[in-house]
């Protein structure tokens, strides 16, 4: 008897546990006032129009907070701020992905702000229609796919969305993880997943990838 009520149980408290979950999704309406601040760079609804700067319509939600939280830490860890707790402080976060031009916009984001700026990008529609024809994807791209997605549109909520991407800020990310590969083992400094992927890429392989998917369409 009791062995058969512990998995009702548990499925009980899955349900009452979700909305709970959902709840921590972030407020869109809050970060559509918070998301004032971006938009001469990133565009009214994340849709940016300058090259080499990202479009955030759309992009997964939770890859957004991750990018914000690593940009945030890295720019009060730099300037010997941060109050964090300890486990942050790594040297390995210190390193993550960092900006300049993004450090004012990050430094004093809550982690409140933080959800409800990614709740409102990942639920804004993506608009970016690509201007020229679709290249024929280089071989290598077989790899791609698998996390990002059959054309750069990913299901794992934690991989980005990359088709439709701006190509300059594509080629600029792939060869920063490329950049941070070459680090000790340990010493990675952005996501050790990519940068095992992109490590072996030439410089004209990342400017090939980068064009078929700034190429292909966002939605
Ligand atoms: C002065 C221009 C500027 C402003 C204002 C700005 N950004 Fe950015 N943002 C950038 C640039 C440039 C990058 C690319 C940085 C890089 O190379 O890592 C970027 C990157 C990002 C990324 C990473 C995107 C990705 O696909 O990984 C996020 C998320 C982001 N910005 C959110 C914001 C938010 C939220 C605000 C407002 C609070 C903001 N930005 C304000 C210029 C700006
Ligand atoms: C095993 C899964 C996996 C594979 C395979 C993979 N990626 Fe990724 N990719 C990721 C994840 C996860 C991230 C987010 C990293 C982070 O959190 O910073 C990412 C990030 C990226 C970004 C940065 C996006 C942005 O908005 O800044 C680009 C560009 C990218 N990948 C391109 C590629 C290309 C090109 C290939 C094939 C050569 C590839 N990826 C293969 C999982 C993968």
């Amino acid at each position: 008897m009791q062995a058969r009520l512990v998995p009702a149980l548990l499925i009980s408290l899955m349900y009452i546990c979700y909305p709970a979950y959902a709840a921590h999704h972030g407020d869109a309406a809050r970060g559509a006032v918070l998301a004032k601040q971006c938009e001469g760079c990133h565009g009214g609804s994340g849709n940016s129009r300058i090259d080499g700067f990202p479009n955030l319509a759309n992009q997964k939600y939770f890859y957004l907070v991750k990018q914000l939280r690593e940009m945030r830490t890295s720019a009060q860890s730099r300037t010997g701020v941060a109050d964090k707790p300890e486990h942050d402080y790594t040297e390995l976060l210190r390193q993550r992905r960092n900006n300049e031009i993004m450090d004012a916009f990050v430094f004093n984001l809550s982690d409140k702000d933080i959800e409800d700026l990614a709740a409102y990008y990942s639920n804004q529609p993506c608009t970016a229609d690509p201007t020229s024809a679709a290249l024929t994807a280089p071989k290598f791209d077989v790899r791609c796919r698998v996390c990002h997605g059959e054309r750069g549109i990913a299901s794992n909520r934690n991989v980005p969305n990359i088709a439709g991407q701006d190509a300059a800020y594509l080629e600029q990310q792939l060869l920063n993880l490329k950049d941070a590969s070459g680090g000790e083992e340990g010493q990675k400094r952005r996501a050790s997943i990519m940068e095992g992927q992109v490590r072996h890429l030439s410089e004209q392989d990342i400017r090939d990838i980068s064009l078929y998917y700034a190429r292909l369409p966002c939605r």
